[in-house]
């Protein structure tokens, strides 16, 4: 199969791609996803075989718009109002919730699962598009399956070349990290996985409790390896204190180390920002799997904010 990466302006060919049951990799907010009808099981089928991902790992629903949810999920003796507050202040955007679902959601789907998983994106391109198409769309990240994240369109390529008809390219994402995921749980916020809506800013809507890996196996986003680069990576609160191997090519991922021992340093953001820093941390990541490094050194963030975010990645990255 012939892949195409095509521009925005073209997503007249992704919405006549997804009504003939294929996928299509799209931008969103917070990396690009792997887009496909989500009543159509064929068109979802393919979503897992161009990923490589098992069939125990259930997908995103995007919706077109709010009319959608309760079509989807059952919030009946749910927390309807925090739901509804919650969503109300995070969609569109980088907000997944974890919901009771209904039986129109194919199983595929939700691997089974009695939940189903549904954010509302903020993309133009990927609104523009959902909305043409008028359904909700699956879509997990647009890489392969326990691989780093696609945050632009040559990602995706590198990740997906051959496997997939059409990329659709809306430039670089903006958040960088995956959908903030959480369930609710007798009024309490659960958070899944961690991502752009900080536990700080979900404090203001009840009790958050953060779901460790451990705890909770049965989300493979937050299976102990995922976001994973070829080449090993190890996780330090201090690199200067790394002491190098004669011989070796190492990379350092810094948030505030200079790294002057290190044959390829990235900074995830020179004026220590976080929002900036989340932005480049895969694209950085696969820049330093890509040259030929023999480890890469990555230094822990301030476990604050979006900081816990980007932690919890390198922390997954760094697993074998
Ligand atoms: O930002 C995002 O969320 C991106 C964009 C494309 O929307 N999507 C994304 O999808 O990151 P994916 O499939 O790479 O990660 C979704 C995670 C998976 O770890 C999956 O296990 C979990 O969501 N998930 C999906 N449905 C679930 C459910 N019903 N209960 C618990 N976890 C669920
Ligand atoms: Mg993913």
């Amino acid at each position: 199969m012939k892949t195409e990466v095509v521009a925005a302006s073209e997503c007249a060919r992704a919405v006549a791609l997804l009504r003939g049951g294929d996928v299509v990799a799209l931008p969103t907010e917070t990396v690009y996803g792997l887009a496909a009808d989500a009543f159509n099981t064929t068109a979802v089928a393919r979503i897992f075989d161009a990923k490589e991902r098992p069939r125990f790992d259930p997908l995103i629903v995007h919706l077109p718009d709010w009319d959608w949810l309760e079509k989807v999920a059952d919030l009946a003796g749910q927390d309807r109002k925090l739901i509804l507050q919650l969503a109300d202040a995070f969609w569109p955007g980088p907000f997944t919730l974890v919901l009771p679902k209904r039986e129109i959601v194919p199983d595929i789907v939700t691997a089974g699962l009695e939940t189903v998983a549904v954010r509302i994106s903020a993309h133009p391109v990927f609104a523009e598009i959902i909305r043409a198409f008028g359904s909700p769309l699956a879509a997990p990240s647009a890489n392969r399956f326990g691989r780093i994240s696609p945050t632009a369109a040559t990602h995706v390529l590198q990740e997906l070349n051959g496997r997939v008809p059409l990329i659709v390219d809306g430039g670089s994402t903006k958040h960088g990290l995956e959908s903030t995921i959480v369930a609710l749980r007798n009024a309490r916020i659960e958070v899944l996985r961690r991502g752009p809506i900080t536990e700080e800013r979900l404090a203001e809507f009840g009790e958050v409790v953060v779901v460790e890996a451990v705890q909770c196996p049965e989300v493979p986003g937050q299976l102990p390896s995922h976001y994973a680069p070829k080449t090993p990576l190890l996780l330090l609160d201090d690199p200067t204190a790394f002491i190098p191997a004669p011989g070796k090519r190492y990379g350092l991922l810094s948030w505030t180390s200079a790294g002057a021992s290190f044959s390829d340093v990235r900074h995830l953001s020179k004026r220590q920002d976080l929002i900036e820093a989340a932005t480049n941390l895969f694209r950085y990541l696969r820049e330093l799997d890509n040259v030929g490094l023999d480890l890469i050194v990555a230094e822990e963030l301030p476990q604050e904010g979006l900081g816990a975010a980007i932690n919890d990645r390198l922390r997954r990255a760094s697993h074998r």
